[in-house]
C-alpha cells in the first residue's frame, strides 16, 4: 500500500469558474441521522464547473469521455424514518478531453422529486417506514415508494439512463450536458431494475424487472436503436428481490435468491426482508434474445452485485459477491433506532465474498467457490470485456461499520494475486469504474476514476488510479467545487458511446 500524498485540496481554488443554478426547494431540519451527517450529508446545490485545479499530477491526454455518479441527497424533511437510499438521486459528471476537465452535478427531475417540490414537502415515506405513510400512490415493486432514480446511471444508445432499485421508471438524460430528457421510453409498465447491462460490442442493453404479480419478473433486451427488440417473463414462486444481473456473449442470467420479502407480512402490506432456510439460490440462463429457461440451483445466499460472467466450454461462468450472513443482526452499537438498518448497510456484517459460480449446460451442474476471502464489494472490471472471458477485476473496500468505500482491491483472475489502494481514514470513495486509455490494448491499460469525500478537511475531489499499478496511488487530484453526499453507483463512458 502506497502512502496517500496529501495535495491541496483545502486551499482556495485560483482559477475553477463555478456558475450556480436555482436552488432547489428544500424543507429538511438538522438531525442527528447517521446517514444524513457526515460523508452522507446530502447536497442541494446544483453546478457547472470550468478551469478545474489539478492539485496533484496532470490530467491524462489518453483519458476522453464522461464519468457519471449516480448519489443520493434527501431534499426534503422525511415523514418517517428516512433510509438513505430513499434519498433523491443527483448524477454527477465529470468529462475528460484533451487533457483538460468540467465537472457538473444535477438533481434527477424524477416526478416524485417534482411533485416534492410542488408541495415542498416529502409526500412518500421510505423503505423502512410503513406503507401508511404515503401521501399518493406509489411506484415499483413495493409500490408506496418514490421513484427517486437514485441507484444507477448507465449509457446507453448514446444517453445517460438513470434507474431505481426497486424498478422505477427509468430517467434519460444527456450525459455531457445533465440536460433531462424525461421517461426513458421503452421501459414497461413493472418499470426497469436498477443494473440494466450495456454490452458495448453490440450495444445492446439488458434489464430486468420484479412485481408482487405473477410471473413476477421479466428480462428484455433493447437494441442499440434504443428500441424494445425481447421482452419475457421470468416466471418465479412468488415476489422476490434481484438486484442484478449478468450477461454472457449468447446468454442472460437472472436470479431467484432466498432472501425476500415475508410471504405472510406482505399480505398485510408489511415489507419485511428474511432469509428463507431451506431453499437454494436458484439461476435462469436465458438465451440473449429469448427461449428456453434453464434453471441452477445452488448454495443459499444474496447477491447485490455481479461481476461479469462468460462461457468456457460447456459451461457458463459467473462471478460476483457471495454473501455469508446476508440478514445479519442488528447492530447493538448503532444509536437507538438504527440497529436494524446499520447492520443491513454494513459489509463487514452481511459480508460478501468474490465467488465464482460454474453452471455446465451439459450436466445441469452447478460448481462454486470462493476466489478471496476478504470482504468485498461492489466491483468493476473493463466493460469491452463484459460478458467475455477476462483477467482482470477491480473491488472496492468498504468502512467497517458504515456504508462507505474506503479503497479499492485489484484482482488478476488469471494468476491469483492482488493488489490494493486504501485511502487515509475519514476519506471515502465513490465507485471507481475502468476507463480505457485511448489506444489500449492491455485490459487493464487504463484508469480508475473516483470522487472522493474528505471528511476531515469538508471537501471532495476527483482522483485517478493508473489501473496497471493502484498501488501507487493517485497519478492526478482534481479538486470538486462542493463536498459531494455518499451512493451507490457509477459508470464510466468513452466519447464513442456518447451522443454527439
Ligand atoms: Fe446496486
Amino acid at each position: 500500500m502506497a502512502p496517500y500524498q496529501k495535495g491541496s485540496a483545502t486551499e482556495d481554488a485560483q482559477s475553477m469558474k463555478v456558475e450556480r443554478l436555482p436552488p432547489v426547494v428544500t424543507s429538511l431540519l438538522p438531525s442527528n441521522h447517521p446517514y444524513l451527517n457526515g460523508a452522507w450529508t446530502p447536497l442541494h446545490e446544483e453546478v457547472n464547473a470550468t478551469d478545474l485545479e489539478v492539485t496533484h499530477g496532470a490530467i491524462p491526454a489518453d483519458l476522453d469521455g464522461v464519468y457519471l455518479r449516480n448519489t443520493e441527497n434527501q431534499v426534503q424533511q422525511p415523514l418517517g424514518r428516512f433510509h438513505p437510499f430513499d434519498g433523491d438521486g443527483m448524477i454527477h459528471q465529470i468529462e475528460f478531453r484533451n487533457g483538460q476537465a468540467s465537472y457538473r452535478n444535477r438533481f434527477v427531475r424524477t416526478r416524485g422529486f417534482e411533485a416534492e417540490q410542488e408541495a415542498a414537502g416529502s409526500l412518500w415515506g421510505g423503505l423502512a417506514d410503513p406503507v401508511q405513510l404515503a401521501k399518493r400512490p406509489g411506484w415499483g415493486a413495493h409500490g408506496f415508494l418514490k421513484d427517486s432514480s437514485s441507484t444507477d446511471v448507465v449509457v446507453h444508445a448514446g444517453k445517460a439512463l438513470s434507474t431505481f432499485y426497486q424498478c422505477g421508471e427509468g430517467y434519460r438524460l444527456d450525459p455531457l450536458t445533465l440536460e433531462q430528457e424525461g421517461l426513458e421510453s421503452w421501459v414497461p409498465i413493472d418499470g426497469v431494475s436498477a443494473h440494466p447491462k450495456v454490452d458495448e460490442a453490440t450495444g445492446e442493453l439488458m434489464f430486468f424487472n420484479y412485481s408482487k404479480h405473477a410471473p413476477y419478473m421479466h428480462y428484455g433486451v433493447v437494441g442499440p436503436d434504443n428500441r424494445l427488440k425481447t421482452y419475457m417473463p421470468i416466471p418465479l414462486p412468488g415476489p422476490r428481490l434481484p438486484h442484478d444481473m449478468a450477461f454472457t456473449t449468447n446468454y442472460s442470467i437472472l436470479n431467484d435468491l432466498p432472501v425476500f420479502w415475508d410471504a405472510k407480512l406482505l399480505e398485510r402490506n408489511i415489507h419485511a426482508v428474511r432469509l428463507h432456510e431451506g431453499i437454494p439460490s436458484r439461476f435462469a440462463i436465458v438465451p440473449r434474445h429469448g427461449g428456453d429457461i434453464r434453471w441452477f440451483e445452488a448454495a443459499p445466499t444474496y447477491v447485490l452485485h455481479w461481476l461479469n460472467a462468460y462461457e468456457e466450454g460447456d459451461e457458463i461462468v459467473l462471478d460476483g459477491y457471495f454473501q455469508e450472513d446476508p440478514t445479519p443482526e442488528p447492530n447493538k452499537d448503532a444509536p437507538p433506532g438504527f440497529e436494524h438498518m446499520m447492520a443491513y448497510l454494513d459489509e463487514s456484517r452481511f459480508k460478501p465474498k468474490l465467488h465464482r459460480w460454474r453452471f455446465n449446460l451439459k450436466t445441469g451442474e452447478t460448481t462454486e467457490g470462493h476466489l478471496d476471502d476478504r470482504i468485498l464489494e461492489f466491483g468493476m472490471i473493463n466493460a469491452r470485456y463484459a460478458g467475455r472471458k477476462y483477467r482482470y477485476a477491480y473491488s472496492t473496500v468498504a468502512e467497517v461499520g458504515w456504508f462507505l468505500f474506503r479503497g479499492f482491491v485489484k484482482h488478476d483472475l488469471e494468476t491469483g494475486q492482488s493488489s490494493e489502494f486504501i485511502l487515509p481514514e475519514g476519506v471515502y470513495a465513490s465507485e471507481a469504474p475502468f476507463c480505457p486509455r485511448v489506444g489500449a490494448v492491455d485490459e487493464d491499460d487504463g484508469y480508475l476514476v473516483s470522487f472522493l469525500t474528505d471528511e476531515n478537511a469538508g471537501t471532495s475531489e476527483c482522483i485517478l488510479l493508473d489501473a496497471k499499478d493502484i498501488a501507487a496511488g493517485p497519478v492526478c487530484r482534481i479538486r470538486l467545487p462542493h463536498k459531494l453526499c455518499s451512493g451507490t453507483h457509477a459508470v464510466w463512458a468513452p466519447r464513442d458511446m456518447l451522443a454527439s
